[in-house]
């Protein structure tokens, strides 16, 4: 049998052998990185912590692109250090205004078979063209940046077999979204989709991003189509075609699962609030009132998703109670709209054009009114996820958040333009963007990268590093969740709390702040503690901060019935143990505030068995860790920093 192409890149990036068995621990040589300012002060605090004076790596690229709301000193100080360590070490900066990282990314370093690191949930979107992009934690991309092998578990390999194509006023959107009502939000845990078929074929490369990008909506390691002329084109396009190179699947290629998906079938489709999953075609979704649209981030802001708004939107004006906000993806699209002369028709029809950032999905602006109905084109409508607890999100195409901004409640591209919302199927990209790179900064020659000083302001504190792991533990219970705890639950998406990553004491005291108010200060009070939750924990975004918070706190374990991927390895990390309940029943049984005893830690972690009494009711439990051999090394190290100095010590790499 032929291999699939998701292996054919994971084993040309083997650091050591291995069969690749699913499940299997494997360890991959990293070609790129990315991370992105509200995450990175913490990667580059670690970088620094390390003390390597450059990169390992191909290339890595530092994004000022979340959080462009000066509120207040803190965020442009963040940037300055960025851009300083950037210099330093030597990384690129795409400048503020650039764009989002995931577009520029895909559009100026992406190149099939490469293997990158990102410390974004969806880094996956560069598997758009043809490589393996995956989603990390902050640590896990300094750890990247060093060169050293990174460990990742052999997910399974699911072939998304795609024919027909999409029909006029459905988008790649669509595609998502169905895949997520079949899959549900935790259905890729441990996989990967490859993307293969006629309808692949149909799919322009920026298409692709939409789908590969929201494949972290199913919690999958990453999203993949093939290196093919849709890639070669794209590439083209960004006059970079001697990146390019065939990289497919072979005929006979093997996978673990088989999906089938008719794009021909699909029509528009809406994720209701509070999940990505909870998928709904738009007719049948209860006409409100809507009272913001947001066209916009990663997902779906390319120029053919922003080209078709505008002509759904040509003729007709913004409802009078919608505030519509646009947010384009990059500065090269932006300009294309520009010249296309698209970017007039969505001014004419009363949109408010922002800044070329994330912004308003990472709810930096844009906040939703009090029991508010929001439309978005972006990824994630978690309770809260906009900034307002008390809203609703909706996720939807352009071409139906278009529709919906004219109407003022849920509408289709067709309802507006009847007959005629067959142009829409004439809108491709363009055959050749304007190259304008003067907003990305290379980075120095060591020489004079060795000058360069890193420049701190007063909110960039220390990077907290985990107590060694105790013995025994006896220690009360700090929070009992329910399922799908996200990490926006755990430390808030905004433009406040987001300036604050920066600055742990400061942040730890909003942990938890919308989901249970009186965390941050019982777990303070309690010093060391126990976080006990449901299905999913950790779901959603990569943001380190939600194991750095609860660790600065004295949170030591979490024990759940699952933990999301990224925020298990972010908990590793930071030397929180992650661990899973061997009988979930076990989890009804526990309260908030009992007593948890847990005898000789590093002697039973080993063992792959814990027990745990709750000395409060009375009875024991057993739990497992959920780690791998190298994560166990991890844990009894105390930590990814310890471990990873040990490593280079051991491999007898000078750090300072
Ligand atoms: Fe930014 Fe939202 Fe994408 S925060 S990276 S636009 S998911």
């Amino acid at each position: 049998m032929g291999e699939n192409l998701t292996r054919k890149i994971l084993r040309d990036h083997l650091a050591k052998p291995s069969e690749m068995k699913p499940g299997d621990e494997i360890y991959l040589k990293v070609d790129q990185t990315i991370t992105h300012d509200i995450n990175a002060v913490m990667t580059y605090l670690a970088f620094e912590a390390i003390g390597l004076p450059r990169i390992g790596i191909e290339s890595a690229v530092s994004y000022l692109d979340h959080n462009l709301l000066y509120i207040d000193f803190k965020t442009p100080d963040d940037h300055i250090y960025l851009q300083s360590a950037a210099k330093k070490f030597g990384v690129h900066v795409s400048r503020p205004g650039n764009g989002i990282c995931h577009t520029v990314q895909l559009a100026r370093f992406a190149k099939p078979g490469k293997l990158l690191m990102g410390g974004d949930s969806h880094t996956p979107s560069c598997g758009a063209a043809g490589m393996i992009a995956i989603g990390v934690g902050g640590m896990d991309v300094a750890t990247a940046m060093t060169g050293v092998p990174m460990r990742l578990t052999m997910p399974r390999v699911v072939k998304v077999y795609l024919t027909g194509r999409l029909v006029a006023g459905v988008n790649a959107k669509e595609v998502i979204l169905e895949m997520l009502r079949r899959e549900t939000i935790k259905g890729g845990l441990g996989k990967v989709y490859e993307y293969v078929g006629p309808g692949a074929l149909s799919l322009a490369v920026p298409e692709r991003q939409t789908i590969t990008n929201m494949g972290a909506e199913m919690g999958a390691t990453t999203s993949i189509f093939p290196a093919d002329e849709r890639v070669r084109e794209f590439l083209r396009a960004q006059g970079r075609e001697e990146d390019y190179f065939d990289l497919l699947p072979d005929e006979d290629a093997e996978y673990d699962e088989v999906i089938e998906l008719d794009l021909s079938s699909l029509r528009p489709l809406v994720a209701c609030p509070h999940q990505p999953d909870n998928v709904k075609p738009v007719e049948e979704v209860e006409k409100k009132a809507v009272q913001q649209v947001f066209i916009g981030s990663c997902t779906n802001a390319s120029y053919a998703d922003c080209a078709k708004a505008a002509l759904v939107m040509r003729g007709h004006h913004v409802h009078e109670d919608v505030s519509c906000t646009l947010g384009i993806a990059s500065r090269q699209i932006y300009k294309q709209l520009l010249r296309d002369g698209y970017l007039e028709m969505l001014v004419d029809a009363g949109v408010r054009v922002l800044e070329l950032a994330c912004g308003p999905c990472c709810a930096i602006g844009q906040t939703p009114p009090t029991n508010g109905v929001a439309v978005r084109t972006s990824n994630r409508n978690f309770r809260g996820r906009a900034g307002n607890p008390n809203a609703d999100i909706y996720l939807v195409s352009p071409e139906t958040a278009a529709a919906t901004a004219i109407r003022g409640t849920f509408a289709t591209a067709e309802e507006i333009m009847g007959e005629e919302v067959k142009i829409l199927a004439d809108v491709t990209e363009p055959e050749f963007y304007r190259i304008d790179d003067s907003m990305l900064i290379k980075p120095l020659p060591a020489e004079e990268a060795a000058k360069i000083e890193i420049k701190k302001g007063p909110n960039i504190r220390f990077l907290p590093v985990p107590e060694e792991l105790s013995k025994d533990l006896r220690v009360p219970v700090s929070l009992k969740g329910g399922d799908n705890i996200s990490t926006d639950d755990i430390t808030p998406a905004s433009a406040e709390f987001s300036s604050m990553r920066s600055n742990i004491p400061l942040m730890s005291q909003y942990c938890y702040t919308r989901y249970d108010a009186d965390f941050s200060k019982r777990a303070k009070e309690m010093g060391r503690s126990i976080i006990i939750a449901g299905e999913n924990y950790g779901q959603g975004s990569s943001r380190e901060h939600a194991a750095i918070n609860p660790m600065y706190l004295g949170v030591k374990c979490v024990v759940a019935k699952s933990i999301a991927r990224i925020h298990k390895g972010n908990l590793i990390n930071h030397g929180i143990i992650p661990m899973l309940f061997e009988n979930n029943e076990d989890y009804d049984r526990i309260e908030l505030g009992d007593e948890l005893e847990i005898r000789d830690l590093p002697g039973q972690i080993p063992t792959r068995k814990i027990t745990i009494s709750d000395n409060t009711k009375g009875f024991a439990f057993e739990v497992r860790p959920e780690c791998t051999d190298n994560e166990l090394e991890v844990v009894l190290a105390g930590g990814q920093l310890r471990f990873l100095k040990k490593q280079l010590k051991e491999m007898g790499v000078e750090t300072a």
